[in-house]
């Protein structure tokens, strides 16, 4: 266990708070149904700090002349390792993960009255979660009621995720790497389902070819729940059922991501589901391309965060004009919002250990400027449902094309892969 980034990410953060102290728990176990739990996933903003990946754990970072970082986990165990698992437990997790100390778990509550007493400030991401809140106003109470005894509560507080957000939205060298390897892993999903899809099977099919490079190449899994859609079901934004039969002159769309050592790979295709692109599809198809081209060409260091949304509007709504969904002029019909029934999302959002990651887009009234080390994704689509005033040969084409990129000091680094031109997909998915 490398635990130097992590490390180092404490240490920036405590030079924030200064005499403060900052409190940072881990995500609960969550039940599935009855005695069935989830997955366990950590709390982002933890593991950012910690890497480490157990529950029922707390960090309590302390702030001053001699900071310090303290990790509260669960003790070893010997019957509950038998059932559950390897638990690092407090001394050697301490050791491992670069903690100045470690305590149990259950020690936490009766703990904390001396550890925020006499600090200037007080840290957490209130309001996220009530039962650690309590803990902490009942701490808080806890050091009130003392002081006649001279102990003092702290006279402020902190929204912890406004420090951590600034820092999380600037990628370090061990995230890029991290998230380039989610990248290359989601692009060969990506092209595999390309390679396996086939007129009659279902959506779920190609479900579970993304479910096998994802484990097969060492990701956790889905980031994110995947999204196959066929034909017209590429309109619904958020359609996951994934339960339908694949066309054979239907485009199938496909957003799925795999998750990395915490971190979140998001990348969307759309391709034909016989391996050649019809005429109209191409036309659709070569206008998001396009769109997606412009909005590359429009990240780089200083400008404004939605630039390149805008300049992939534009193209999406000149396409729009050329395929004769929208008549008038492309700024009279930005200007209207006349776009908004085929295209009615952003182009794209900040990417890290959540899919739509931590960060402000705006500062005030501006747009965030972005910076080198910034990860976003880019991702215009066209969504062409069936109506009155819709051609009707357009009916059901659902198009977006998304992938992954650094903003980097000559501009973007775009670092997924999978299959994209026209060319390349009819090449990856030729059956001779
Ligand atoms: N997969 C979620 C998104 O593209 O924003
Ligand atoms: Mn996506
Ligand atoms: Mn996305």
């Amino acid at each position: 266990m490398n635990n130097e980034p992590y490390s180092t990410r404490r240490s920036a953060l405590l030079e924030q708070i200064g005499d403060g102290v900052a409190i940072i728990p881990t995500a609960p176990e969550r039940l599935r149904n009855r005695d069935a739990y989830y997955p366990y996933r950590f709390d982002s903003y933890f593991w950012y700090l910690s890497g480490f990946p157990e529950p029922e754990a707390v960090i309590v970072l302390i702030g001053g002349h001699e900071p310090e970082s303290i990790l509260f986990c669960r003790e070893k165990n010997a019957e509950r390792e038998v059932w559950d698992g390897f638990r690092h437990g407090p001394e050697a997790a301490c050791d491992a993960f670069g903690f100045d100390r470690a305590y149990p778990f259950s020690a936490f509550e009766e703990k904390l009255p001396e550890l925020i007493a006499k600090r200037g400030s007080l840290w957490h991401a209130l309001g996220h979660d009530a039962a650690w809140d309590a803990k902490i106003v009942s701490a808080l109470n806890t050091v009130r009621a003392q002081s006649r005894a001279g102990k003092r509560a702290p006279g402020a507080m902190h929204d912890l995720h406004t420090p951590l957000d600034r820092m999380r939205l600037r990628k370090d060298e061990h995230e890029m790497s991290i998230m380039r390897r989610a990248a290359a892993i989601a692009s060969s999903a990506h092209a595999r389902t390309m390679r396996a899809c086939r007129p009659g099977m279902a959506e779920y099919e190609l479900e579970a070819e993304l479910a096998h490079e994802f484990r097969q190449r060492g990701a956790t899994g889905h980031a994110y729940s995947p999204i196959v859609a066929g034909g017209s079901n590429a309109c619904v934004l958020h359609y996951v059922e994934n339960d339908k039969p694949l066309a054979e002159n239907a485009l199938v769309l496909i957003d799925a991501g795999c998750e990395v050592q915490g971190y979140a790979s998001d990348i969307t295709r759309s391709f034909p589901i016989n391996g050649r692109f019809s005429a109209v599809q191409r036309d659709v198809y070569a206008i998001v391309l396009a769109a997606q081209a412009a909005a590359i060409g429009a990240i780089k260091p200083g400008a404004p965060f939605i630039a390149y949304h805008d300049a992939a509007l534009r193209v999406l709504v000149q396409g729009m004009a050329d395929l004769k969904l929208l008549a008038g002029s492309v700024d009279g019909l930005i200007e209207s919002e006349a776009y908004k029934p085929f295209y009615m999302h952003r182009t794209g959002h900040w990417l890290g250990l959540d899919v739509h990651d931590a960060g402000e887009y705006k500062s005030g009234d501006d747009w965030v400027r972005l910076e080198p080390g910034m990860a976003l994704t880019i991702e215009p689509g066209l969504y062409i449902r069936a109506g009155a005033d819709v051609p009707e040969h357009l009916h059901g084409i659902g198009i977006r094309i998304e992938d992954d990129a650094f903003v980097s000091t000559e501009g973007c680094e775009v670092y997924t892969t999978a299959p994209k031109t026209i060319a390349e997909i009819e090449d990856v998915m030729r059956r001779d």
